[in-house]
C-alpha cells in the first residue's frame, strides 16, 4: 500500500474531519447557544488523532494520526475547552520529519517487522496513544492497542510521561478499552500474548493501584484482533472474531504495518468467552456465525423470571451481552486514509446493535437484533455498567451526509434519533443527573463536526428526549476522535 501524498487527502464529504489540526488552545470559553444545566459539573476528556502528515508523507490509516487530547469542562453552567497534542516519542519523531506509525503505517519498512515477528515479538510498540483515556491510581492515562501508555495532566493536558503498570503481565498487544466498573471500584481489561500458544490475559486494576491482577488466561484461537470487552457483576466477556492477527501475513515482504497482519479467516466462527470474574473459570464459550465487532455496549446477568426470548430461566441466569456487530472485518480496511479520502464513507455495511444471550448451563447462545439501524461508538451511563441497562446511546451511521445520535430502548427495541444535515456526531457520552429518578435523567455530551461551518460543536442533549439543550462552537474543526470519558471530579 503506497503512502498517500497530501494533495490526495482532502475528503469532500468530511472536510476537516480527516485534516490535520495545528492549533492548540487552553481554557477557551467558546460561544454557547442554549443553556448548559447548572448541575453539570465535571470534565469530558476525549482522545483521537489530530495530525495525519509529516512533510510530504501522510499516514495510511486513520488510527495512526498523532494523539491529541481534548478537554470539555463544565462548571456552574459554563463551558471551557482545551486541546493539546501529547508530546510522545511519535510526536517528537514527527517534529523531526519522521513518521512512525503502528496500525497501518510502518515507515521503517518490512524488514524490522520481519525480524521481530520471526522472534515471535511485534515491532517496537508505538507511544502514539490516541485511542482512549482512563484514570488509574490518580493518573490520567492515554491508551492505544500497543502496550505503551502516556500520562497527562487533566487540567492543562500537558504530557507527564510514560505510565507503567507495576506488574509483569505479558502483553504484545492490549486493549485501549478498559471497563471502568464503579460498583466494584476497579477497571477491567485484557492483553494478548503471541507465541506458540497465544493467550488472552484478563485482568483487573483495583482503585488506588497500578498493579494488574490476573483474572484468567484463556487460550486464543488465532489470536484474534479484539478491541473491547465487557463485565457483568460476575463475569468478564470478550468476543473472539474471525479477524485474526496472522503471523504468516506479516512475513509477507510487502507488509507495511500491523494492519497487514489482520486477516478475515472464513473458516472460523465467532467465539464468546465468558469468564467468571472471581474464580477465572471459563464458564461458557459458545460460537456463532462469523461476525466482527469493535465495540461492546454493556453486559449483565439476567435474573428475571423467564428472561429472554426463549422463556428459559436458569439457576445462575443468562449472561446478556449487547454490542454493535459488523457482518465481517471489512470495516478495518475501510478506515484507511485512501478509502476515507474518497467520496464519502466507504461502502461497507453498518454495524447493528445486537444482543447475545448466553446460557452458561448449556453453553448455548441466542442472537437477536435490538435495533436495525446503523450504529457505532455505543455507550451506556457509567452507573449502568455491569448491570441491566435500559438505554444505549450511539452514533447513528446510516444517514447520507451526516452522522446522527441514536438512543435505543433495549427493552422495547424502540429508538429516538437526532440528526442534522452535514453534522457528524462523534461518540456520545451519557451523563446521569446526580439525583436521577429515571434511567435517562441527565444529558448526553457529544462533539460533532459541522462540515458547512468548518467547525466542531460540543452538543449537550437531554438524555430522555435528545432535544439539544446547548451547543458550543469550538474555535476550530477537530479531526474526528475516537473515545472519551466523563470525570465528575478530576
Ligand atoms: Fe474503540
Amino acid at each position: 500500500m503506497p503512502l498517500a501524498t497530501p494533495d490526495t487527502v482532502v475528503s469532500d464529504a468530511y472536510g476537516p474531519g480527516f485534516r490535520s489540526l495545528s492549533s492548540e488552545v487552553h481554557n477557551r470559553r467558546p460561544p454557547v447557544e442554549g443553556t448548559i444545566p447548572d448541575w453539570l459539573s465535571g470534565t469530558l476528556i476525549r482522545n483521537g488523532p489530530g495530525r495525519f502528515e509529516v512533510g510530504d508523507t501522510r499516514v495510511n490509516h486513520w488510527f495512526d494520526g498523532l494523539a491529541m487530547v481534548r478537554r470539555y469542562d463544565f462548571a456552574d453552567g459554563e463551558f471551557r475547552y482545551s486541546n493539546r497534542f501529547l508530546r510522545t516519542g511519535a510526536y517528537a519523531d514527527a517534529m523531526d520529519g519522521r513518521l512512525t506509525g503502528q496500525f497501518g503505517t510502518d515507515t521503517r519498512g518490512w524488514r524490522r517487522l520481519l525480524d521481530t515477528v520471526r522472534s515471535l515479538g511485534l515491532p517496537e510498540p508505538t507511544d502514539n496513544t490516541n485511542v482512549h483515556v482512563v484514570r488509574i491510581d490518580g493518573e490520567y492515562v492515554a491508551l492505544t492497542e500497543a502496550p505503551r501508555r502516556v500520562a497527562f495532566d487533566p487540567e492543562t493536558l500537558e504530557t507527564r510521561g510514560e505510565f507503567a503498570f507495576e506488574d509483569d503481565l505479558p502483553e504484545h498487544s492490549t486493549a485501549a478499552h478498559l471497563v471502568d466498573d464503579p460498583a466494584r471500584e476497579e477497571v477491567v481489561g485484557f492483553s494478548t500474548q503471541f507465541g506458540r500458544t497465544p493467550q488472552y490475559h484478563l485482568y483487573r486494576v483495583p482503585r488506588g493501584s497500578r498493579h494488574r491482577e490476573r483474572i484468567a488466561s484463556v487460550e486464543a484461537n488465532g489470536p484474534a484482533y479484539i478491541h473491547d470487552c465487557s463485565v457483568t457483576t460476575d463475569h468478564v466477556i470478550v468476543v473472539e472474531t474471525p479477524l485474526v492477527l496472522s503471523v504468516l501475513q506479516a512475513l509477507n515482504p510487502f507488509s507495511e504495518g500491523a494492519m497487514d497482519m489482520l486477516q478475515w479467516d472464513t473458516d472460523r466462527e465467532t467465539r464468546i468467552l465468558v469468564v467468571d470474574r472471581d474464580t477465572g473459570e471459563l464458564v461458557a464459550d459458545p460460537t456463532l456465525d462469523p461476525a466482527f465487532c469493535f465495540h461492546h455496549v454493556n453486559a449483565f446477568v439476567d435474573d428475571s423470571e423467564g428472561g429472554g426470548p426463549r422463556d428459559r430461566p436458569t439457576a445462575s441466569g443468562d449472561v446478556v451481552l449487547d454490542l454493535v456487530e459488523f457482518p465481517d472485518g471489512s470495516i478495518v480496511d475501510a478506515m484507511s486514509m485512501a478509502e476515507l479520502d474518497g467520496d464519502g464513507f466507504p461502502a461497507v455495511p453498518d454495524a447493528r446493535l445486537v444482543r447475545y444471550r448466553v446460557d452458561p448451563a448449556t453453553n448455548a447462545v441466542d442472537r437477536s437484533v435490538l435495533y436495525p439501524g446503523g450504529m457505532e461508538l455505543p455507550r451506556v451511563t457509567r452507573e449502568a455498567i455491569g448491570g441491566r441497562h435500559r438505554y444505549a446511546y450511539g452514533q447513528a451511521t446510516d444517514r447520507d451526509g451526516a452522522n446522527g445520535l441514536v438512543k435505543v430502548d433495549c427493552e422495547t427495541g424502540t429508538a429516538r434519533e437526532w440528526w442534522e444535515q452535514s453534522v457528524y456526531v462523534e461518540e456520545p457520552v451519557p451523563v446521569r443527573h446526580p439525583d436521577a429518578d429515571s434511567a435517562d435523567d441527565g444529558v448526553v455530551l457529544a462533539t460533532a463536526l459541522d462540515v458547512d461551518r468548518g467547525q466542531t460543536l460540543l452538543l449537550v442533549f437531554d438524555a430522555a428526549t435528545l432535544a439539544v439543550q446547548a451547543r458550543a462552537f469550538l474555535p476550530h474543526a477537530e479531526p474526528f476522535g475516537f473515545h472519551g470519558r466523563y470525570f465528575a471530579d478530576l
